[in-house]
This record gives C-alpha cells, structure tokens and sequence, in this order.
C-alpha cells in the first residue's frame, strides 16, 4: 500500500464475548484436535476459522484458547508480522502468554486455575522463527486474530518471509516437535493467503466457515444480555422475539441490539414496555450503523459514493467485479489509490474473497453504503438565472 494513512485502521472488536452461547460443535472439534495433539506432535496443525466482519470469529478464538489452557496449554497471541523475526515473535510469545495466562487464571471464572499447567519454557535465542517454537517445550496454542493481513507477507521472497512460511508449514504438519496448534481467525481472504504461505489442504474439521448463529443460541445470548445484564423484571420472550426480527444470528447485530436493549432498561428501570423495546430497537439499529461506519473508515466521501454506485450492479448471484469498483473508483482518483482503496475496503470487509469472485459478505452493509452515499449524494446545483 503506498501512503501510510491509507492502511487499515484496525479494527480490533473486544475480545471475548460478554455472554457466549452456540459454536458447540466447532468447539467440540476442537478440543478433539487438542487431544490428537498432545497424544501425538505430529497431529499438531493449523485450525482456521473464516467469516464476513461481526461473524464472531475473535470471541470463538478466545473461547478456543479458553479450552487450551483447560487442557494444558499455553496459549499466546501472535498478529502476522511477528512471524518474521525470530526475536519479536519470541519476545511477543513471552508477554503474550503471561497476558493470557492472568486473564485465563483471574478473567474468567469458568477456569479452573488447578488445571491450567501450561509447561511452555521458551528457549534462548534462536535464528528463525521455527528454532523459536522447536526450543520451547510442551504444549503452546498461538493464537492469530485478523489473518487476513497475512496477506501482506506474502508479498516477499526474503529471508524473513521464508523463516515465516517455514514455520507455518512446520505447525501445519505438525513438524515443531511438541504439540502445536496455530488457531487463526480472519476474513475469508485469509485462506488464499495461507496458500500463499504454504499452507493447504487442512485436517479434517480444521477449516471452519462461520455461519450465523443457531437461533437457541441466539435466544441465549439475547436472554443473557436482557436478564443478566439489563436485569429485566418479568418474561423477556416478547423483546427477544423482537431483537431476534433484527439480527438473523448475527452475533454482531445481536451484540448490538441486545446490548442497547440491557442498557436501556438499566437506564430506565427493569419494567419491559413496548415503548421502551422502541427506543431500545432505534438504539440498537444506531450501534449497527456504526459498525458499518467504522468499516468504510479511511475511505473519503467521494471514493464511497463511487463504492455504492458499482454496489448498484451486483451479480444476481451475489458477486460483484473488481474491475467495476475500480471502473467507477478511477473517476475520482487515481490508479494506484483506486487499487489502494479496494484493498483498504476489502481488509475492512466491505468486500471479501469467496473463491475467485468478489462478494458483499453483509447484505445490509451494502444497503448502508447505497443509502447513506449513493441515494443522498450531493443535491444538483440550480442553474443560475440568466
Ligand atoms: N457465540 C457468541 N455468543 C455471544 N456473543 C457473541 C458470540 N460470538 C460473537 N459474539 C459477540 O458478537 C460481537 C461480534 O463478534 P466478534 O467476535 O467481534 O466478530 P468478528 O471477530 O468475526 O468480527 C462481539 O460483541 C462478540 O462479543
Ligand atoms: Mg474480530
């Protein structure tokens, strides 16, 4: 990317999630995994987790390191460019695992401290990136939040970007010698760039595409936050029904509504009535907005009209061409920056990578860019009076 105000603004969403429900079966598969490895180095791998932004990839992360650390692991946070230096990512595992060992311990009262017994001892210096890993003993689980960027790896061909592959390799084949897992999580361009980085072919139930929510988990999530968090007096069914017309097991949007919702009755008093379920549902609808806000973060007006109106030709089947939102990009800025802008969007989510065809992952976000960019675009100018 060439001007650096143009990159990604980073969008770090919280980390666990305040009341998780559902993911059961992705978690079972899981700690399968966790078992096969420990039993066996050579079942060390990669697990994937790939979804559109909101999907809810950062708490399942969170609640897979949750269960690392319940069966013995240590478990570090690593982003993707502590791969290249065998320094940094050292010194990043260390206070990473101190970090997520306190929050793991004291955070969460779902752990039992008795069984956390993380035996990781890094090693001294070491020349790559693997030599880090291979020093180490026991059981680590490294954690990758926003794969994605990965992306911007593999560009290279240096040193550091073969010490790089050469360690994600080694973990995906379960070549570090002890029991590794490299949980990861990013958009669904984050497969693409694994291939990049030699990593392919995943074992079984180690490549997830996150759906929506399963609606008991879904009614779960919103009871919490309604009960528990609002501390709602009486049957919360008439506003989870109502929260639930909105959100279609979107942990994003269920995150959003529900939690205005609880937050309104807090402000207001625990009583549900239909009037204050209203305000709560415009509340709800706001924080959505916002969500779609921050995702076009770092694209000027212009350059999102020009977005929402290569939105208005989208594919019947859901796919929309680069060449199009490049098309209409370039009538406003130049080649490079309209590239620049695509990837921007693209990182951001706005767009994401399904196979070889470029899609809208949220539908409603590309209402938003139309409505809000598209249809109000600026009023004609009255010609002047002769
Ligand atoms: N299974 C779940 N149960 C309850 N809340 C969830 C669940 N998954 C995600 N959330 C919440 O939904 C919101 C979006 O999830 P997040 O993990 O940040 O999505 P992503 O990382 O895919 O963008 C967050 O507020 C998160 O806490
Ligand atoms: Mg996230």
């Amino acid at each position: 990317m060439s001007d650096s105000d143009r990159r990604s603004p980073n969008i770090k969403d919280r980390g666990r999630a305040k009341y998780f429900h559902g993911r059961k079966g992705i978690l079972a598969d899981f700690k399968e995994r966790l078992e096969f490895a420990r039993d066996d180095p050579e079942e060390g791998s990669t697990f994937l987790i790939q979804a559109a932004p909101g999907a809810g990839k950062t708490a399942l992360l969170h609640e897979c390191a949750r269960l690392a650390a319940i069966e013995g692991f240590a478990v570090a946070e690593v982003d993707p460019h502590k791969f290249l230096d065998p320094e940094v990512l050292h010194e990043s595992i260390d206070t990473s695992w101190m970090r997520w060992h306190r929050w793991l311990t004291h955070g969460s009262a779902s752990v039992d401290v008795g069984v956390f017994k993380a035996e990781v001892e890094l090693g001294g210096a070491a020349k790559t990136p693997l030599g880090v890993i291979e020093k180490g003993k026991g059981g680590l689980v490294l954690l990758l939040d926003e794969a994605q960027l990965m992306n911007d790896l593999a560009v290279g061909t240096g040193i550091p970007f073969i010490g790089a592959k050469a360690l994600l390799t080694a973990i995906h084949n379960g070549r570090t010698g002890h029991p590794v897992m490299l949980v990861a999580a990013g958009l669904s361009a984050t497969k693409r760039a694994f291939k990049d980085m030699g990593v392919s072919r995943f074992k079984d139930n180690c490549y997830v595409e996150l759906g929506p929510l399963k609606q008991e988990a879904e009614r779960e999530v919103i009871k919490d936050w309604l009960k528990k968090d609002g501390r709602a007096k009486g049957d919360p069914t008439p506003w989870m029904d109502a929260i639930m017309r909105k959100t279609h097991g979107c942990p994003q949007h269920v995150a959003a509504y529900a939690q205005a919702a609880a937050i309104h009755l807090r402000a207001t008093g625990r009583e549900m009535t239909p009037e204050k379920l209203k305000t709560a549902i415009e509340v709800g609808e706001m924080k959505r907005t916002k969500f779609y806000e921050s995702r076009a973060d770092g694209i000027v007006r212009k350059e999102r009209q020009c977005i929402a109106r290569a939105m208005a030709n989208i594919e019947t089947d859901g796919t929309i061409d680069k060449d199009i939102v490049i098309a209409s990009l370039r009538e406003v800025c130049s080649e490079e920056k309209a590239e620049d802008v695509f990837t921007l969007a693209l990182s951001n989510g706005v767009f994401d990578l399904q196979g070889d065809s470029y899609v809208i992952p949220i539908p409603s976000m590309r209402r938003w860019f139309m409505a809000s960019y598209f249809i109000e675009r600026d009023p004609p100018t009255h010609p002047h009076r002769a």
